[in-house]
């Protein structure tokens, strides 16, 4: 039962129910006109104290696509926030105005105080460097919907491990997947955190981690390009540094599997050439659009849409 739950961390869905989310999503991209008008007469609160442009943009297409209607703000500044208002006091407001909440918060661990003081459904867009759970639906539909299933793959994810909010939630919800090996490349600065590590090694995961990404290439099957996370720097020069570590190109594609699939949650900076746009292989465009599928699957089934049934 999917109806009224929230989305904080991607464990928070079984896999038969994220498997439900797949189906559903794929049967609406088949046919576009399938759930519209569902959410008719439902409210959707997108409270976005961080900038997006796909998370937000996306939820709120896929809102209106199912016929329900959006409100919120894009940027704390137009919110009470700015005049002290606490976190607790405008989820309760929002939750009081809407049938379902949207929230991206600069803090980790906002989205789950958010669910504490809400009585209608969370979804987490993004705590800070923590998860990124709706993200994750979008990459293992696109995954499932490029390769036709989510096993017996090598994902590499390389660049900014440390702070990427996507690769934490991927990487956990990875592990729920029959042989799935992982490598993560990035430079010591920016290694995947302790706590992942942790929880990969008390799964028997395999994984490894490297810094160099040429070497990784012919291994690959899915490679997870992300940003180097500039907003989740203390020091502006360590940013600089670091910020062109890795850059996918031409020459690097070419060590790479004929199937093997480039994902990146976006946006890109210039860790991949827009060269490699026109590559069979990039998916990451394909990807943004899954996500909003995969939204509209997910708000239809946390809001109670008539036709769906889990
Ligand atoms: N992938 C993602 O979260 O993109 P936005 O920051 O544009 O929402």
């Amino acid at each position: 039962m999917l109806k009224g739950r929230s989305l904080i961390e991607p464990e928070d869905f079984s896999l038969s129910e994220m498997e439900f989310l797949f189906s559903l999503a794929e049967m609406i991209e088949k046919d576009e006109k399938y759930l519209r008008n569902s959410l008719k007469g439902r409210l959707l609160a997108t409270l976005f104290f961080e900038p997006s442009t796909r998370t937000r943009l996306s939820f709120e297409a896929a809102m209106l696509r199912l016929g329900g209607s959006c409100l919120g703000f894009a940027e704390p500044g137009s919110s009470s926030a700015v005049k002290g208002e606490s976190l607790a006091d405008t989820i309760r407001m929002a939750a009081s105005y809407a049938d379902a909440i949207v929230m991206r918060n600069p803090k980790e661990g906002a989205a789950l105080l958010a669910s504490r003081y809400s009585v209608v459904p969370v979804i987490n867009a993004g705590d800070g460097g923590h998860h990124h759970p709706t993200q994750t639906l979008t990459d293992l539909l696109t995954i499932r919907q490029l390769l036709g299933k989510i096993e017996n793959f090598t994902v590499g994810f390389c660049g900014d491990l440390k702070f990427g909010r996507t690769v934490h939630s991927l990487a956990k919800a990875l592990a729920r997947f029959p042989d799935i090996k992982m490598i993560f490349i990035s430079p010591q600065e920016l290694i995947l955190p302790e706590y992942i590590k942790n929880m990969l090694k008390n799964q028997n995961i395999i994984f490894d981690e490297r810094e160099n990404l040429e070497k990784s290439m012919p291994e690959l099957d899915v490679l997870y390009m992300t940003r180097v996370q500039r907003e989740r720097f203390f020091n502006e020069d360590d940013y600089i540094r670091l910020k062109d570590t890795y850059v996918l190109n031409k020459e690097k594609m070419s060590a790479g599997k004929e199937k093997m699939i480039v994902l990146h949650p976006l946006p890109r900076v210039n860790e991949i050439s827009v060269e490699i746009d026109s590559d069979p292989r990039a998916a990451y465009f394909k990807q943004a659009k899954y996500g909003m599928y995969v939204r509209m699957a997910l708000l239809a089934s946390v809001l109670g849409a008539e036709d769906v049934k889990y």
